[in-house]
């Protein structure tokens, strides 16, 4: 399939993996890029630009097709080396750059010189605009349903995204609650040039994530997510467990004097335990609402080609036949 985005990024499949704290590292990246849609190495989670250039070299051992780099801007009292981050991406040969958060402003000439590609994720259709605005190639429209941090305009992708085709000129890729072939068709009808996938590509065999975190999903229906931090106008879906029921029970107990401090033994450091040591119910790991379209665990190439061939399948026979009756 050809569109801007498999254009732009030089991929066969207009499909991207997000970038994902403690799970975009080069096994997945590397097996998303492999079967010909975008992997995506999250920077934050190597931490230092030495151990994101072993990361980046370590995925280039994997795949020969290109892949990208994540960067989260977080509000920190002790922010990552951003500069340095960026020295390694740009001096490792990266073509290709997923900004969240704060708006990239500061980084894009510098990785324009170096003719990098900037998609930058969005929850409204302002933030996408001053994305396009400032010079980025793409944004990644990422609506209410997302696992993560959906903002705080609470609008799902069936308004979002025709906004966001109505109003942008660069091309955009939609985000949260994509699953499969009907999740691309629905995104291509809607405006986007293609999907980017987070929660679903964690079920997957090639995901470096302990089993029960796979096992988790696949049990998890669409009802099992919560939002939390609402108070602290830093929502995040996750999927809900003891540890995220009690952070809630706390929240509706402050109420508007919860602090981030109140919660912080069930949000920091959860990923490594629940990703690496399988404590599932540690406390709030992101996961999106399409959870509940998640039965299997395959492999990334046989999801990827099954997406593709649904989706030729519903654009060929389903909607041709309803057109043709
Ligand atoms: C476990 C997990 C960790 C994530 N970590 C990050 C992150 O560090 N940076 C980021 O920009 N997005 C992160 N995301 C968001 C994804 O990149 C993607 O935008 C989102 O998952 C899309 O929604 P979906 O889960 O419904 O596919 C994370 C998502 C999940 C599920």
């Amino acid at each position: 399939m050809k569109t801007r985005i498999t254009e732009l990024f030089g991929i066969e499949h207009p499909i991207i993996q997000g970038g994902m704290h403690f799970v975009g590292l080069a096994e997945l990246a590397s097996a998303v890029s492999n079967a010909g849609g975008l992997g995506i190495i999250t920077a934050l989670t190597q931490g230092t630009p030495e151990k994101l250039a072993k990361e980046i070299a370590r995925c280039r051992e994997m795949t020969d097709k290109p892949f990208g780099v994540n960067v989260t801007f977080l509000p920190s009292l002790t922010p990552p080396d951003y500069p340095g981050l960026f020295k390694v991406i740009i001096e490792s040969g990266i073509k290709a750059v997923e900004t969240a958060g704060n708006n990239p402003a500061e980084w894009l000439p510098m990785l324009k010189e170096a003719d990098i590609k900037v998609i930058h994720k969005c929850t409204s259709v302002r933030h996408a605009l001053k994305a396009e605005r400032i010079g980025c190639d793409a944004v990644s429209v990422d609506g209410f349903e997302c696992g993560g941090h959906p903002g705080e305009d609470d609008v799902t992708n069936f308004i979002l995204l025709p906004r966001a085709a109505e109003e942008l000129e660069i091309p955009f890729v939609s985000s949260g609650g994509m699953a499969d072939g009907r999740s691309l068709v629905a995104s291509l009808a809607m405006g986007a040039e293609g999907m980017n996938m987070g929660t679903r590509f964690i079920a997957t065999e090639e995901a470096p994530v302990h089993a029960n975190v796979k096992q988790a999903l696949v049990n998890a229906t669409e009802l099992d997510t919560r939002l939390i931090m609402r108070g602290l106008r830093n929502t995040e879906r996750v999927l809900t467990n003891a540890g995220v029921e009690r952070l809630i029970e706390k929240e509706k107990a402050l109420g508007a004097d919860l602090k981030f401090e109140d919660i912080l033994p069930e949000v920091a450091g959860i990923y490594p335990r629940v990703m690496q040591e399988g404590e599932v119910d540690a406390g709030a790991w992101s996961c999106g609402m399409v959870a509940g379209l998640i039965h299997d665990v395959p492999t990334v190439k046989a999801l990827i080609d099954r997406i593709m061939a649904e989706a030729d399948e519903i654009i060929t026979q389903r909607l041709a036949d309803f057109q043709s009756a």
